[in-house]
């Protein structure tokens, strides 16, 4: 027998719990068929336990994921009762930052032309992927405001672009691209006008990129990549991006492939434990009205499952997923009928039935 693998659940806010709930319904049919360690413990950490109690991400708790598990589920965070995402930004951001998960991994791939908003468009031309640094830049939340609230005010919000941390994204996309076969990297930033943090991006990427000689290395500032992404998605391989820009041009390419209901993501160390959670957010008006579409945190499980050493059962996820969309047994967002645990329910009766 192999070792155990510890999996820690946090469905979150909103439609992370309705979600998260299909996933793990998945993950448990999954693990009964091959017979998986796996070990999953959940967690209620979220807008309802930090009302409850103040908490939001204890510190030992991290420490707990760091030693003791292999993968971190998150369902999604966010709450109205929390305006300022106060607890969202320990959770999320927290992991993301203290696990040092400096690459987040967001696929875009079309199943179904169907589902394009783009005329024309076809399996073929969206299947690319985004890889978004993840522990630096707008994000790091370095700043302060000074005569608040005056007419004199003034905010600072700091973008930190390191040598090691834009260097080591970089890298990651370039092998990426060498392991999977991918001919191109894209870097996308604005050096033209961020001259110090995006002069980074850019003579980082010129060397890191003659490591690859193999690989087509092109640029696109982030406005032309935006349009780009819409005229000829078709041109692209893999891009890499920093985490401001990458957390935009993810939701334009969730939406090429169908929506929000369809994006998955891993935020990645790749030597440490790794989070994975749907692109989208607790999408409050939808949440526990048997509404929401579960198979972005479906495709997610697939995500974590290959992450651990399990890809076939990734590609049995994805499979099953496939013929979800083709038969159009999905939610309502992707102009099927079912709910959201009738769309679960069928995941999980296709991969019973071995597909
Ligand atoms: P959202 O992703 O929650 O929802 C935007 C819209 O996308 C929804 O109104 C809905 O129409 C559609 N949508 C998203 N997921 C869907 C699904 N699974 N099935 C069907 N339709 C779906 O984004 P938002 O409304 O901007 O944010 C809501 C809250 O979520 C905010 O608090 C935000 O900060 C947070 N958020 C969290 C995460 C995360 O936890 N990773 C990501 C994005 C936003
Ligand atoms: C995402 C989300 C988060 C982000 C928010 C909720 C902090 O939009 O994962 O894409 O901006 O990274
Ligand atoms: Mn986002």
């Amino acid at each position: 027998m192999s070792e155990i693998k510890k999996i820690a659940v946090i469905p979150g806010d909103g439609i992370g719990i309705d979600v998260t709930h299909e996933a793990m319904k998945v993950l448990e049919v999954i693990r009964n068929i091959y017979n998986l360690p796996l070990d999953v413990k959940h967690f209620d950490y979220g807008a309802d336990r930090y009302l409850k109690d103040g908490t939001t991400m204890p510190e030992d708790q991290v420490e707990d994921f760091r030693n003791n598990y292999d993968a971190v589920f998150i369902g999604a965070l966010g709450d109205p009762r929390v305006p300022d995402m106060a607890h969202a930004r320990d959770i999320l951001l927290g992991l993301r930052f203290k696990l040092d998960l400096f690459v987040n991994y967001r696929p875009v791939k079309l199943t179904d032309s169907r589902l394009c908003p783009l005329k024309d468009k076809t399996e073929e031309d969206i299947d690319f992927v985004v890889f978004r640094e993840n522990t630096e830049g707008l994000y790091v939340g370095m700043g302060g405001l000074f005569k608040k609230g005056t007419p004199d005010e003034i905010a600072i919000q700091e973008d930190v672009n390191t040598r090691k941390g834009v260097e080591r994204i970089i890298r990651y996309a370039f092998e990426f691209a060498k392991q999977k076969g991918r001919p191109k990297v894209t870097m996308s930033d604005k050096s033209n006008v961020l001259r110090f943090g995006h002069d980074l991006w850019q003579r980082t990427f010129e060397e890191v990129g003659e490591e690859y000689p193999d690989i087509e290395k092109e640029h696109f500032y982030v406005d032309a990549l935006t349009m780009q992404m819409i005229k000829r998605p078709e041109q692209f391989e893999v891009i890499v991006t920093c985490n401001m820009f990458g957390d935009i041009v993810t939701d334009i390419g969730a939406q090429l492939q169908g929506g929000l209901g369809l994006a998955a993501s891993g935020n990645i160390n790749p030597d440490g434990t790794s989070m994975f959670e749907p692109v989208h957010g607790s999408a409050p008006k939808y949440a526990g009205k048997n509404v929401a579409n579960p198979l972005a945190a479906i495709l997610t499980l697939g995500l974590m499952l290959d992450y651990l050493g399990y890809s076939e059962q990734n590609s049995v996820v994805e499979k099953a997923v496939e013929e979800a969309i083709h038969s159009r047994n999905v939610t309502k967002d992707l102009a099927g009928n079912l709910g959201t645990t009738e769309s679960g329910d069928f995941i999980c009766e296709q991969i019973k039935s071995g597909l």
